[in-house]
């Protein structure tokens, strides 16, 4: 452990942390060790982190002193926000500076800060095609992660900005799995037209990271992107038609109707995949699947996601 470089891993017990501890674990030559930062140490998930070989540390990223020790000696570290737990893009900001700061000053060589892009960038408040949500967002939880890598640059430390792609575990967890229609056919539910939208294994996201950490410098500095597959609407349902052996159908809505669903954060969603599907070519195009498979050879297609995880995914 002492030759080892440490990884000092935000959000370890969740899905992008724990698939980056698991993939440093999982290569036990490669020369680094996992660090898994959680609010509980004694949590199950935590202790299953520690009983597969990665030490355990407190940190909590509303606490900076917490992180200045959850860091102190890392070589790497890699740091996420948790929007919805909060749904406040400036909580998320300020936890963001947080860890950049403590990142500096614990001296880390390498952060990797997981981003996504800022929609206004594309979409200006101004602009009426998609309301303006919470006074100064379009997409609230992309938007504020954007705005975050600002905070990255000021405090001078060494990052990678990852932005990464919708979990496929959102057909399990967040309630965006196929559901019957009144006819009793399966369907799925997206604003995506027929447009291409990235996806990808929550895993593969931190086992493209650790792709970016072995690369040495080779991505300091640098905005990366990644991707499982690119599909749309219409080939993710027939994906999921060949993997439940039944007919699932593509219900395609307009964003105006995804975002009153009701749900909460449903308006930032519907603003999201408006966003996703408006300038398609360049969401995509920044997140390229040959890329993602060089930094992680393991890579993930949608169908092979499906094949190990359909008998989890609820069907209502
Ligand atoms: N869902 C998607 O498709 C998608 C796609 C791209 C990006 N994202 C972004 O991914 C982010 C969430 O990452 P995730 O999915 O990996 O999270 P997650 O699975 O919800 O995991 C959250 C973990 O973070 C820890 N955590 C929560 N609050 C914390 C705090 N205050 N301090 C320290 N640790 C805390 C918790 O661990 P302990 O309880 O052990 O402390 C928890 O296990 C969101 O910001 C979201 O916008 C999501």
């Amino acid at each position: 452990m002492a030759d080892k470089k440490i990884i000092a891993v935000v959000g370890a017990t969740g899905q992008q942390g724990s698939g980056l501890v698991k993939a440093i674990l999982a290569d036990p030559a490669g020369g680094f060790a996992a660090r898994a930062i959680t609010r509980d140490p004694q949590s199950d998930k935590a202790k299953e982190l520690a009983r597969l070989g990665a030490e355990v540390v407190a940190g909590d990223v509303d606490d900076e002193e917490s992180l200045k020790k959850a860091f102190a000696g890392a070589y790497g570290a890699y740091c996420v926000t948790f929007f919805w737990a909060h749904f406040s893009p400036e909580k998320e900001q300020a936890q963001a500076a947080a860890m950049a700061r403590a990142a500096k000053a614990a001296g880390v060589k390498h952060v990797i800060w997981s981003t996504l892009e800022d929609s206004r960038k594309w979409i200006p408040l101004s602009d009426s095609r998609m309301p303006t949500l919470m006074g100064r967002y379009k997409v609230p939880h992309f938007d504020s992660k954007g705005e975050a890598d600002e905070a990255f640059r000021a405090a001078g430390v060494p990052t990678t900005y990852l932005l990464t792609s919708f979990y496929w575990e959102n057909f399990i967890y967040f309630g965006m799995g196929p559901k019957k229609g009144p006819d009793g056919v399966l369907g799925i539910t997206l604003p995506l037209g027929d447009k291409k939208f990235p996806g990808i294994a929550s895993d593969d996201i931190g086992a493209c990271a650790y792709g970016i950490f072995k690369k040495g410098d080779a991505y300091i500095g640098k905005r990366v992107g990644i991707a499982g597959e690119h599909l749309t609407g219409a080939e993710i349902a027939a994906a999921f038609s060949k993997a439940l052996g039944q007919p699932v159908r593509y219900n395609e809505v307009a964003p105006e109707a995804y975002r009153g669903f009701g749900f909460p954060g449903a308006e930032d969603l519907g603003n999201m995949f408006q966003f996703n599907r408006d300038f398609a070519d360049e969401f995509c195009a920044a997140r390229n699947l040959d890329f993602s498979r060089r930094l992680n050879p393991g890579l993930k297609t949608f169908g092979a996601w499906l094949a190990e995880n359909k008998g989890r995914i609820p069907l209502e």
